[in-house]
């Protein structure tokens, strides 16, 4: 993996640190409404080739399908160590990888998968641009994503939290959508699913 800067080296150890305790502490949170959302977003997915970036324990490989080609990246290798722990089907292949640098040529993949991620990335336009990068036209990145909320008083709130909250997880008043279009990328459907601070977006390169 290429080298990374300090603010992201700090983000790695971050989760390498949580990793052991990443899937019990969101366990309520999947069983309340995330693992539902989930299946919901792999509906979107379209093979044969699909990236998955950040993707942390692999709460998310027990639902492909087995028609498409999985490559699954995170930066944080005591993640991706307990995503290797899971069964690993043929058609999926797990790497060391910074979203932010991706290995891939132009126009790889047919979908990019994103959930809780970009939430996370240090930083996140150059993220979401590299995930542009590697989608073929007419191709499209589908993220489960949580987001600053829009009501002004609430999203204070979030504001003067987030440097608590994202000195153990990820920032809590990341503005996602307006990140994705600044990365050059078409946002083409947006639902809130839990008020708007929730949201599946669908979007093209
Ligand atoms: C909140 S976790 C979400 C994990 C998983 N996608 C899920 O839905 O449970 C965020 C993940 O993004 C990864 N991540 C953050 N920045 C990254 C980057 N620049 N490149 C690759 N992975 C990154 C973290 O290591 C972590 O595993």
């Amino acid at each position: 993996m290429t080298s990374i800067d300090d603010a992201a080296a700090a983000v790695r150890r971050r989760y390498d640190r949580g990793a052991a305790r990443y899937d019990v502490v969101t366990w309520p949170m999947e069983r309340l409404a995330m693992g539902r959302f989930r299946a919901r977003l792999m509906a979107q997915v379209q093979g044969p080739r699909v990236l998955e970036v950040g993707v942390g324990t692999g709460r998310n490989l027990s639902l492909y399908e087995e028609s498409v080609q999985v490559d699954a990246i995170d930066f944080s290798p005591r993640m991706l160590e307990r995503a290797r722990r899971r069964p690993q089907p043929v058609n999926i292949r797990l790497a060391l990888m910074d979203v932010e640098n991706l290995d891939w040529p132009a126009g790889t993949f047919d979908t990019v998968v994103a959930t809780c991620v970009f939430c996370s990335v240090p930083n996140p336009v150059r993220g979401l641009a590299e995930v542009r990068r590697v989608l073929r036209a007419g191709g499209h990145a589908v993220f489960l994503e949580h987001v600053r909320p829009g009501t002004p008083w609430l999203a204070a709130l979030f504001d003067r939290l987030d440097p608590i909250v994202a000195r153990s997880g990820p920032h809590i008043n990341r503005r996602t959508i307006e990140n994705i279009r600044a990365a050059g990328l078409v946002v083409e459907r947006e639902d809130n699913l839990l008020s708007d601070v929730l949201k599946l977006v669908v979007a093209r390169p």
